[in-house]
């Protein structure tokens, strides 16, 4: 049966993907995209569009009236370098979007919400190595603290009034389809952009920065998962950590290498080194296999051919 889905944020890194992968299960005019901007042409093109900030609770409730919307994606949000620079601004946007879905859920105006929480909630008081599910949380950063928070109201909201909310802390995630904007992990994309186009790049992390990261398929695929997975098998209703790869600045460039002997790279760390050593190195996902059966596909290998391919597909 197709669901009526709505993406808050449906033209980012990963709103782009997961409309598409949406709109080929659910069928094109039941996902209505929607942003405060336009997305690429295959987003544009596919189904329908809407203009939307997340902020205006009035504007999201009449879209939702008027498609009939049944579930929510809300993947609007500053992410955690341009946090950093805008502090409020990242609060407010992070939190009023989260408190605008939660609110259409507790009033029965839609079924099911998801929303993403991040590696980011966790600090540098946090166990560095396969960080468990629960465990000392004190993140640094606006957009870490703005998950955490995030992560206790939609508990909250569960427990309380019954809203069926799912959330996936997410890895750095790598895609060639569509850049990412703003986050301290972007480094992992642009890396391939400019091996391809410059065979360099000067890395803004330093060279034994190890980070947990994902392939956008696996990504998708376990948003996909978690949300048709039956009610009564969820134990978290906060977040559920995510592991995938991990990797330093300088595994991924020998990976590249392997494929592009002659690429290079230095490296000039800047203020987003900080908030990279305060985050975890990799992360146990143990709950995510026992309660929904999670399990990745893509290796730092399999994932830099992935990508070179990707990049070399959409220039061609
Ligand atoms: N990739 C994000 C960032 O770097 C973390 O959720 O901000």
């Amino acid at each position: 049966m197709a669901t009526k889905i709505l993406i808050i944020g449906a033209c980012g890194q990963i709103g782009t993907e997961l409309t598409l992968a949406l709109r080929e299960k659910h069928g094109e005019n039941n996902v209505i995209a929607s942003d405060i901007r336009e997305g690429n042409d295959d987003l544009m093109q596919s189904g329908p569009f809407e203009k939307l900030d997340a902020t205006n609770y009035k504007a999201i409730e009449d879209i939702v009236m008027h498609y009939e919307v049944e579930e929510v994606y809300l993947m609007a949000a500053m992410l955690s370098a341009t946090a950093e620079k805008f502090p409020m601004r990242g609060w407010n946007l992070n939190m009023d979007s989260l408190f605008n879905v939660l609110n259409l859920a507790k009033d029965k105006k839609i079924d099911k919400v998801f929303w993403p929480s991040s590696i980011a909630v966790f600090g540098p008081s946090t166990p560095k190595n396969d960080t468990p599910q629960t465990t000392v949380m004190e993140p640094t950063t606006v957009y870490g603290i703005s998950k955490q928070t995030g992560e206790r109201w939609c508990e909250y909201y569960h427990n309380k009034y019954g809203v069926d909310v799912r959330s996936i802390r997410y890895p750095g995630l790598i895609s060639y389809k569509t850049q990412p904007g703003g986050g301290t992990t972007d480094y992992a994309v642009e890396i391939f952009h400019e091996a391809l186009a410059k065979q360099a790049y000067t890395s803004f992390l330093s060279e034994e920065t190890a980070l947990p990261m994902m392939f956008m398929d696996d990504a998708i695929r376990a948003t996909i998962s978690l949300m048709e997975a039956p009610a009564e098998s969820l134990s978290i209703r906060s977040s559920y950590n995510l592991g995938g790869i991990s990797f330093t600045p300088k595994q991924l460039a020998e990976s590249i290498k392997a494929e592009i002997p002659a690429f290079k790279i230095d490296y000039e760390p800047d203020f987003r080194q900080p908030i990279a050593d305060s985050w975890p190195s990799s992360i146990n996902d143990e709950q995510a296999q026992k309660d929904w059966g999670w399990q990745h596909e893509y290796d730092l290998e399999k994932m830099t051919k992935a990508m070179l391919n990707g990049l070399k597909s959409l220039k061609s």
